[in-house]
């Protein structure tokens, strides 16, 4: 197993651990709260100290759940050096991870995250968050955990299409800082599909150390950090006009890739061939990047109540090539008149 890995965000400090199994025994039980959904207790939840088991799904990263938790830990007399510990995919540590920075000003945090997207970019790295309304995050905070503890076993029950999300995050990882990992995942191909763990460490690992370096650097999103957001302008558009039903996150993750690497070619700024390669990529881990029939004004509407517009321009982050990243104001008609290309009998 690797050993540990150390980052330092302004105030915060984060360990990652990587282990074999989930062990209980190492947390102090009175000091500890655990935090995980159905489906991560019944998987993992055994002789877990003081649980709280909420509804798996996104409609779990709600105030209710937050005030669940904090009333939880009250009861439990946790002190500001108690522990809160989140168990689970990005839902369960996103809305952990934001319980315990408003506790007590901020306690202790511990998070062990069971997907794979949980593992290479919830998990870690401090935003928290949870939605209101129909807004997603929009009440969060900056609250980098102590430890997060990575055991690739727990991805073994992980439903083949959890696992092919996370795999959108890694592809997007390595184009934006890891061109190395970009060719393990094109020759690896089949292992990275069948989970093979020594493998998928490695991959986690290469991972966390990218989003770790760039969030070392402006842990708020004040600049460098945003180039982790490539491809996700569109796919939070295509999330919202499918209403989160017909695309997971990944998979909209992977046509966001194509599309804002098209993007960047109409602009002059990407090259095709490195579109193509890419587009290749993507295909051959099986993500459809054809959404069929669309409403480009609806995916422009999207993309015009997303926290990144600027005036009557969008805000896009571009590759002119792989660990070549940029952020670039797109006026809206561009993005409008691409939009209605790119998407199949557009209305
Ligand atoms: N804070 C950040 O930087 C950041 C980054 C990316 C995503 N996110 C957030 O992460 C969330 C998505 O996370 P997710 O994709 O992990 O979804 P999720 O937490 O909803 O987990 C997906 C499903 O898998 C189940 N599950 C979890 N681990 C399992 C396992 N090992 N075996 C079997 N089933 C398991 C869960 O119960 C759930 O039903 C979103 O809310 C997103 O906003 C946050």
């Amino acid at each position: 197993m690797s050993s540990a890995l150390k980052f330092h965000f302004t105030d915060f400090t984060t360990t990652v651990n990587f282990r074999e199994s989930l062990d209980f025994s190492l947390l102090e039980k009175q000091d500890t709260l655990t935090v995980f959904d159905e489906n991560t207790f019944s998987l993992f939840g055994r002789g877990a100290p003081n649980p709280v088991i909420l509804p798996a799904g996104e409609q779990s990263k709600c105030w209710e759940n937050t005030d669940k938790i904090i009333q939880s830990a009250l009861r439990l007399g946790l002190g500001r050096d108690g522990r809160m510990v989140g168990i689970g995919g990005g839902v369960i540590c996103d809305l952990t991870a934001f319980s315990a920075s408003i506790y007590m000003r901020g306690c202790s945090l511990l998070l062990v995250p069971t997907t794979l997207l949980a593992m290479v970019d919830a998990a870690f790295g401090g935003k928290t968050g949870i939605n209101i309304l129909k807004f997603k995050n929009i009440a969060g905070t900056f609250y980098p955990a102590s430890e997060v503890r990575i055991i690739i076993p727990l991805l073994s029950s992980l439903p083949a299409r959890e696992f092919k999300s996370g795999l959108a995050e890694v592809i997007k990882t390595a184009m934006v800082g890891d061109a190395e990992l970009f060719t393990l995942l094109q020759e690896r191909r089949e292992q990275v599909i069948a989970a093979e763990p020594a493998l998928l460490e490695e991959i986690v690992a290469r991972c966390i150390r990218v989003k770790g370096k760039i969030v070392e650097q402006d842990l708020k999103e004040s600049g460098k950090r945003a180039i982790l957001n490539l491809g996700h302008t569109f796919a939070h558009a295509l999330e919202t006009v499918t209403a989160l039903q017909q695309w997971s996150h990944g998979e909209a993750v992977a046509w966001g890739l194509i599309m804002a690497l098209r993007l960047g070619e109409g602009l002059g700024v990407t090259d095709n061939s490195y579109t193509e390669v890419v587009h290749s990529m993507l295909k051959g881990y099986n993500f459809s990047l054809d959404i069929g029939e669309g409403s480009a004004r609806g995916l422009l509407q999207a993309m015009d109540a997303d926290k990144k517009k600027q005036g009557k321009n969008l805000r896009f982050i571009l590759q002119r090539g792989i660990e070549d990243t940029i952020a670039l104001a797109v006026d809206k008609k561009v993005v409008g008149d691409f939009l209605k290309r790119e998407v199949k009998n557009a209305y």
